[in-house]
């Protein structure tokens, strides 16, 4: 059995993805500042601040796998951005190798590489293009992943989280959606997969215009099955088409709101 602890739990992937598992681990610890509404079973709370690396070290012992989902989630104002994405995920990895985490799953996103225009393919093995400082401190995090691998052993797996949502919300959404019930499946297997060492997966679903090349899915057995196609019925020539993967981020005046 397993034990984990997930940071941004109260989040909207938090919430759901620990809906979706809810069951599935030993015991879950809940690293948080703000209050969770549901508790499911074998969660327990502990409160705190990323910025707190004492308190996250402490409440870390004993867990296996730790799930780094918070995070200032949209283009923001640098400071804020410091803070919690950059900051907060230095913490989080320190604390995770201090107190003998086994692995970390880190929530990246697709925009560390949302300048790549629409027309190309994209692997992780390709250069980044962050669309934004949102994007830089993922690029950051991936970074930091990766140094934490080499140099201490600890078990990665970073997500490129596409846009995780019921159902695609736009055109651009039908290349990068990410559906509620895929990503608990990518969540599920990025805990519990056997031997992977350091990976970088898309999380993204089946969608017939996907835009990413994804071997490291195989690391994890990670095989998604819903494809944004069935929704292209809802969107017509006349909607924005986005020129570049992280649409809007990618904006000079873009300054958050869409997420
Ligand atoms: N939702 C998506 O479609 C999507 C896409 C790509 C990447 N991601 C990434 O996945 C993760 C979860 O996204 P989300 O949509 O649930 O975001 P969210 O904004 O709904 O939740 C983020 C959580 O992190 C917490 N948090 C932020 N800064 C904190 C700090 N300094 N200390 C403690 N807690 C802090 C917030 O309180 C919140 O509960 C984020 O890292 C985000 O960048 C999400």
């Amino acid at each position: 059995m397993t034990s984990v602890l997930y940071t941004g739990a109260a989040g909207r992937m938090g919430t759901v993805l620990r809906a979706g598992l809810a069951g599935e681990f030993e015991r879950v610890v809940l690293f948080v500042r703000e209050e969770v509404p549901v508790l499911h079973a074998h969660e327990e709370i502990v409160n705190g601040r990323l910025s707190d690396l004492d308190a996250m070290t402490e409440a870390m012992r004993g867990v296996d796998v730790m799930i780094h989902l918070a995070a200032v989630a949209d283009e923001a104002p640098w400071a804020d951005i410091l803070e919690s994405n950059i900051e907060g995920t230095y913490a989080v990895f320190e604390a995770a190798r201090r107190a003998g985490v086994r692995r970390v799953v880190y929530a990246s996103s697709h925009h560390a590489i949302g300048f790549y225009p629409v027309t190309q393919r994209v692997g992780p093995a390709d250069p980044v293009r962050p669309d934004s400082y949102y994007g830089v401190s993922k690029v950051f995090g991936e970074a930091l992943a990766r140094l934490y691998h080499d140099k201490w052993g600890l078990e990665v797996v970073s997500l490129r989280i596409g846009c995780f949502r019921p159902e695609p919300e736009d055109v651009r959404q039908l290349s990068a959606w990410l559906s509620h019930r895929d990503g608990v499946e990518l969540l599920r297997r990025s805990v519990l997969a056997a031997g992977v060492g350091f990976a970088v997966v898309y999380g993204v679903s089946a969608n017939t215009r996907g835009w990413w090349d994804n071997d490291d899915a195989a690391v994890i057995g990670y095989v998604p099955r819903d494809d944004a196609e069935a929704f292209a019925g809802r969107f017509t020539p006349d909607d924005p088409a986005p020129i570049v993967q992280g649409g809007a981020f990618a904006d000079p005046s873009y300054r958050g709101g869409v997420w």
